[in-house]
């Protein structure tokens, strides 16, 4: 067996990133290969967010892989808020000019892009061990990688980073050349996944009580995705699944609460909440993309968006590299990304602190949120900044 190959883009990490990004860039006639970590069935038993921008569905045409998202998708053109026991929806379309955004897992979308990636015999090596960069800063970056006792390199023009938060390749960039940004929120969520009818199957639904936040989300008219606020330690075994029904009903109002379908859950799992950015997001020929350079909380579910729109402008960046001869989008990528970075991340930010019950802050920090609240559905200024940038605001916005 050949131990060293070559490819022209070698990307790290098979999550939606690092699929996506393969499949733009095969689709322009550009070789790429992908090693990640874990095996297939590990990367699918992810279960995450689930509400794309127009922008992202549009990437997933771009790729190839829009037919799971037209035929299993549900368009929601309004979201709602659920405050002081009463319901206010907020018309994102109507005011965004006719924008919607499309409920369809996470899990769908990367198992949409591997069954792609395998139909197209793009390599992508799971269960890759020990990989490890070299020479990412000279013009021949290559990376040894083991499967099983063979160590293997791969060489190559370029390396993408798309191996998430806990990945290696951010890990790999000397302190000094790299400055990190966080926060991270005194709670978590406890998420469920349940075959029950969505509470709310045209609205994803954020309800603040003074219990903590509650989501009532969807993955199809059959499954329902729904979380609650819960302390940063809690333990998934802590709750079961009636004790978790009892407490989401208790943070809507009555209504919608009579309304919740209950059954048992074919998932849980608590998540903690964070803000992340790391700047820059290019060194030399490693680029970072998605969750390897930056973390929103899942408030204004703009994580896989983020990672998308990440992906749009690389695969833009080595296309005009490979066919135009042009280093202006490689060199541009970094403060590209990190301008539309910064305004989600202010968005998740601030959607977070409105919508969660903070130990600290008391009765005086709930009246503020109800306050805001109050004036964001009856003020047509605050609904539309809410509303474009839940829709996501366009890709050249402020260029
Ligand atoms: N070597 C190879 N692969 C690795 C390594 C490593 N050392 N470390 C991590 N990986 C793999 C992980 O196993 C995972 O499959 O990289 C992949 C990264 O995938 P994600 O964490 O899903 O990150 P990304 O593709 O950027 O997707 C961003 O995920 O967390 C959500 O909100 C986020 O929706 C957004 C999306
Ligand atoms: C989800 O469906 O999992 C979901 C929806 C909206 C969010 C976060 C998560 O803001």
């Amino acid at each position: 067996m050949k131990l060293t190959k070559r490819t022209q883009v070698a990307i790290i990490g098979a999550g939606p990133s690092g699929l996506l990004l393969g499949a733009l860039l095969h689709r322009a006639g550009i070789d790429n290969i992908i090693l990640e970590r874990q095996s297939p069935s590990y990367v699918l038993s992810r279960i995450r967010a689930g509400i794309l921008e127009q922008v992202t569905v549009d990437l997933l045409h771009e790729a190839g892989v829009g037919f799971g998202v037209d035929t299993h998708g549900t368009v929601h053109h309004s979201i709602e808020l659920v405050f002081k026991n009463e319901r206010h929806p907020i018309d994102v379309s109507s005011l965004t000019g006719g924008k919607v955004v499309t409920a369809y897992g996470q899990t769908e979308v990367t198992k949409d892009l591997m069954d792609h990636r395998a139909l197209s015999e793009l390599e992508t090596v799971y269960e890759a061990a020990d990989v490890t960069l070299h020479d990412y800063d000279s013009s021949n970056p290559s990376i040894t990688y083991k499967v099983g006792n063979e160590t293997h390199t791969l060489q190559a023009d370029f390396i993408a980073g798309c191996d998430g938060f806990h990945g290696v390749c951010r890990a790999s960039v000397p302190k000094n050349s790299i400055q990190e940004y966080e926060k991270v929120y005194p709670f978590g969520w406890l998420g469920i996944l349940a075959d029950v009818p969505p509470v709310s199957p045209h609205a994803i639904v954020y309800a603040n009580s003074d219990r903590g936040f509650a989501l009532c989300s969807m993955r199809s008219m059959t499954r329902s995705r729904y979380y609650v606020q819960c302390p940063m330690d809690d333990k998934v075994e802590s709750w079961s699944d009636d004790l978790f029904w009892e407490e989401l009903k208790k943070r809507l109002d009555p209504e919608l609460a009579s309304q919740i379908v209950t059954g048992p859950s074919i998932e849980k799992s608590i998540a903690p909440l964070r803000s992340f950015v790391a700047e820059p997001m290019r060194f030399g020929r490693l680029f970072l993309a998605g969750d390897a350079a930056h973390i929103v909380p899942p408030t204004g579910a703009k994580g896989l968006n983020l990672a998308a729109t990440d992906v749009k402008y690389l695969s833009t960046a080595f296309i005009e590299y490979y066919k135009e001869k042009s280093s202006a989008g490689i060199d541009n990528y970094s403060t590209r990304c990190l301008k539309r970075i910064w305004r989600a991340e202010r968005f998740s930010w601030w959607l977070t602190s409105l919508m969660h019950r903070f130990p600290d802050t008391g009765g005086f920090g709930q009246k503020v949120q109800e306050g805001e609240l109050d004036y964001l559905v009856h003020s047509q200024a605050l609904s539309t900044s809410l509303a474009e940038n839940y829709v996501g605001l366009p890709l050249n916005f402020g260029e």
